[in-house]
């Protein structure tokens, strides 16, 4: 492995793991070599102090490698314990689940335990089918469950599905946010689950309205579907509450859990139900062990969950994400919002969303479409490119929508780090609109594309 002042080239990782993930690293000139993460701070090998406003997709709420959630899994792994044992009862799942339900609230009153996102989606899929009946499966327009094939089956862009063909039959894609099609596909009976985020993350940071939210689950209900909430990004008091579920008083059949439930450390994920969703699978002796998954309930992602909750809740971060979450976005749209290409701040917590949209003045239009034909994500890329090479701060835009980039740091930010946030952004963002810079900068990141 070498270690430029630049970047890390890994020979072994590019044979033996993944070439273009190395080169796509180096083209946006985000391949770093980092030394040390810690709270929401990054450093590099050759001296540079990055602000993490993405929270790896919000895994990171309690920020990099907090002390006290390592202490934890030290201490559990001294233990010598069964971690892995699959023949006993791991005590700390019964733990972690009680403390989830217990939060959670509502009818969801059991947990199956796994170790990623696309794993929950993908055990609400089996248990939807088995509570019901039934085998269709209802999804928003826009929406990220995961790679997995029963996942990828409810996200509906061609970009991610196009070479895994074909899809999981009976799913049916609705748009976001609208009722009267939603009914129609309920009406027919043939669903067993709407999957929805209740925030949407990588389709632009959409809220949806309270209305919204309870008419869709009192047609779910009409019609016997379930309703599954995937809070795999908005969980773990991301947005303020312990659930964004909790903004819009509903009571979900299902919500999945995943990224920041162990604290960014180990991998995890949760599904909560209804005892009647659970019993449906678990019904007998039988068939006590008819869904399961080798590190499901693993003791040291169990200790992780338990000291991340208490983490996050002894520094009330939660009341923290809600609070500074409010005050950033306004001081966002103060700052942007004069800006042509700014259409909207949006989210809620700490999960917010800078809109961009299509210049209509010339000189931005002209250097904006012609960057787009190019590749969609340009335009967003140089954005997030700039952030990270002039300004510190590593972002992203939305994976299912390029012109919105995400402001997601961990929930435990500085008052300072979110000060030199919205005065980093503001800088970037008018270098958009009043220097031949930035788009000389998308030329010449265009001409590396096009050179790997
Ligand atoms: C909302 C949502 N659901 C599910 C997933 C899949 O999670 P995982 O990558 O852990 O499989 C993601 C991943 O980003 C996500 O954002």
């Amino acid at each position: 492995m070498v270690h430029s002042a630049a970047s890390v080239v890994s020979p072994d990782y590019a044979t033996f793991v993944n070439p273009q993930w190395q080169r796509l690293l180096s083209v946006l000139g985000m391949n770093v070599c980092y030394d040390r993460c810690s709270g929401a701070e990054l450093f590099t090998s050759d001296g540079r102090r990055i602000i993490d406003f993405l929270s790896g997709y919000c895994v990171h709420n309690a920020g990099h490698n907090h002390p006290e959630i390592i202490a934890a899994i030290k201490a559990e792994l001294d233990r010598s314990g069964p971690a892995m044992l699959q023949s006993h009862v791991p005590e700390l799942a019964g733990e972690l689940a009680a403390e989830l339900c217990k939060r959670a609230g509502g009818k969801l009153s059991k947990v199956f335990f796994c170790s990623s996102g696309s794993e929950g989606v993908e055990t609400a899929i089996k248990f939807a089918r088995a509570r019901t009946g039934r085998t269709g499966m209802l999804y928003n327009d826009g929406a990220f469950h995961g790679l997995t094939c029963g996942a990828l089956s409810m996200m509906g862009d061609p970009f991610w599905r196009g070479k895994f063909g074909p899809m999981l039959a009976g799913t049916q894609a609705v748009p976001f946010g609208e009722i009267a099609p939603l009914e129609t596909q309920l009406a027919t009976r043939q669903f067993a689950a709407f999957f929805m985020e209740p925030i949407q993350s990588e389709g632009g940071i959409r809220v949806p309205t309270r209305e919204y939210m309870q008419a869709a689950q009192a047609l779910c209900r009409k019609h016997g579907t379930l309703f599954v909430l995937d809070e795999v990004q908005t969980g773990m008091y991301r947005t303020g509450p312990f659930l964004a579920a909790h903004h819009f008083d509903v009571e979900p059949d299902m919500v999945i859990l995943a990224k920041a439930l162990s604290g960014g450390l180990i991998p995890v994920g949760a599904v909560l139900m209804s005892e009647a969703i659970y019993e449906s699978v678990f019904d007998s002796l039988r068939n006590a062990i008819i869904h399961a998954s080798t590190f499901s309930e693993n003791s040291i992602s169990m200790r992780a969950g338990l000291a991340t909750l208490e983490v996050l809740e002894r520094y009330r971060l939660g009341r923290r994400a809600a609070e500074v979450g409010e005050d950033l976005r306004q001081r966002l749209r103060a700052a942007l919002s004069g800006y042509e290409m700014v259409e909207d701040v949006r989210g809620a917590g700490l999960l917010s969303g800078i809109v961009f949209r299509v210049p209509q003045r010339l000189k931005l239009r002209v250097p904006f479409e012609a960057f787009r034909k190019i590749h969609p994500g340009m335009f967003g890329q140089v954005l997030v490119m700039r952030m990270f090479r002039d300004q510190g701060f590593l972002t992203q835009v939305c994976g299912n929508n390029f012109m919105v980039l995400k402001v997601a740091p961990p929930l435990m930010v500085a008052d300072e780090q979110i000060d030199q946030f919205v005065s980093a952004i503001s800088k970037v963002v008018d270098e958009v609109h009043s220097s031949s810079a930035f788009w000389s900068e998308a030329l010449g990141l265009a001409q590396r594309v096009m050179k790997v």
